[in-house]
């Protein structure tokens, strides 16, 4: 019988929940032609969210085309990749080369075939190195193929990397300047680094100030979650007590990815003894098997951080607190405040330390429990 969860990639359909009234407003501000900042931590379900949308908008005969920054190498792997989801959405006709060679005059567009033999664009630069023009003439390809009857959304994912394409604040004030001249593409911002983040479009002094309607995603509320889990087993003939599902949703936080994954393995062991009801044995199994497939991530997330803000980390993970006095620095091994206060300030930057109405806690329930634990 087929595994009824589903993780590590994004959720649609049934495997999705919730978040009808997030969907409809993110829907509500890109009808209405606008730009979206969608962001908040790794795994909260952004990126499955956004697909959701582009399905609906798409099923409505929409036009949408979306790029993930993670995956971009460098500027040139930028601006050819950019250039490529927009010949995908807006000109999949031959012919149409001739109009982009138009519209990318300082570029060398060509077409060739994808690995699925579809019409493919492609575009090479004269020195082989990408410059601030060629960003400017890709980036105003959208508006230009669009015509005056259609329009497009353009999602990018992992926004906050752009910082990493070697522009600087220039590829925000590009980038800025061109969005506002396009009338009939509305852009989604998504990103996982949510100060980063915030700071790029809230502060007054960066470009992006104000370009987009914000979102900040959070956990769903626990009820639902839980209610997701008895769905979803149940859809495999299988009974959950909803106290159970509750404790199940608190033993990971209530983070999506974690509940698909402590519901995956807590399937295994229900079918592993041929049953039809969940136990706590189930689950208690479950959560070890997660646990043991997640450890080696964990250990390369904890270790990618400098000595300082690991013993932080740790500190957090074993005793969550508001403040760091002298009692409790001395108690974790932590150096001085102006120490502490670097290494909090880079966590909560990343997204490794939220800062809860009463104490900061790690973002990541599994690292939580590894850090106390070992
Ligand atoms: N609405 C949802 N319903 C069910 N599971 C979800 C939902 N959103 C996220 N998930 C779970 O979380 C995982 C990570 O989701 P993803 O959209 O990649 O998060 P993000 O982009 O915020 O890092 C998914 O693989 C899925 O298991
Ligand atoms: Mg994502």
């Amino acid at each position: 019988m087929k595994n009824p969860f589903v993780y590590g990639k994004r959720v649609s359909g049934q495997a999705f929940f919730d978040r009808a009234k997030v969907k409809s407003d993110i829907r509500n501000v890109l009808d209405g032609g606008s730009n979206v900042l969608l962001y908040g931590p790794r795994r909260y379900g952004k990126s499955s969210l956004i697909g959701e949308v582009l399905s609906e908008i798409r099923a409505g005969g929409g036009c949408c085309a979306e790029l993930n920054m993670m995956e971009v190498a460098s500027l040139e792997d930028f601006v050819a990749r950019f250039a490529r989801i927009v010949y995908r959405e807006l000109a999949p006709v031959s012919g149409a080369l001739n109009l982009i060679a138009g519209f990318l005059k300082r570029m060398s567009p060509s077409i060739g075939l994808d690995e699925e033999g579809k019409p493919e664009l492609r575009v090479s630069f004269s020195s082989g190195r990408a410059t601030v023009d060629n960003l400017r003439e890709v980036l105003m390809l959208p508006e230009r193929l669009c015509g005056e009857k259609r329009r497009i959304v353009i999602a990018i994912d992992e926004f906050q990397e752009v910082s990493e394409l070697g522009l600087g604040a220039q590829f925000e004030r590009i980038m800025r300047s061109v969005i506002e001249k396009q009338s009939h593409v509305s852009y989604v911002f998504l990103g996982s680094k949510t100060h980063m983040l915030e700071r790029m479009f809230s502060s007054k002094s960066r470009p992006f100030y104000n370009s987009a309607q914000k979102f900040l995603l959070l956990r769903p509320p626990e009820d639902e979650s839980a209610a997701f889990l008895v769905e979803r087993f149940s859809s495999s003939s299988i009974k959950l007590d909803p106290c159970l599902a509750e404790k199940m949703v608190r033993l990971v936080d209530n983070v999506p990815y974690y509940l698909q994954a402590l519901g995956s393995w807590t399937f295994n062991a229900v079918r592993g003894r041929d049953a039809d009801e969940v136990s706590d044995s189930d689950v208690a199994d479950g959560f070890d098997s997660m646990y043991s497939a997640e450890r080696i991530l964990l250990e390369d997330a904890f270790r990618s951080h400098p000595e300082s803000q690991r013993l932080l980390m740790r500190a957090i993970a074993i005793e969550p607190t508001g403040k760091f006095d002298e009692s409790y620095r001395e108690r974790h091994g932590l150096k001085s405040t102006s120490t502490v206060n670097t290494a909090l300030r880079r966590l909560i930057a990343d997204s490794t330390i939220e800062k809860t109405a009463v104490d900061y806690r790690l973002g990541d329930p599994l690292l939580a429990y590894y850090l106390a634990e070992c």
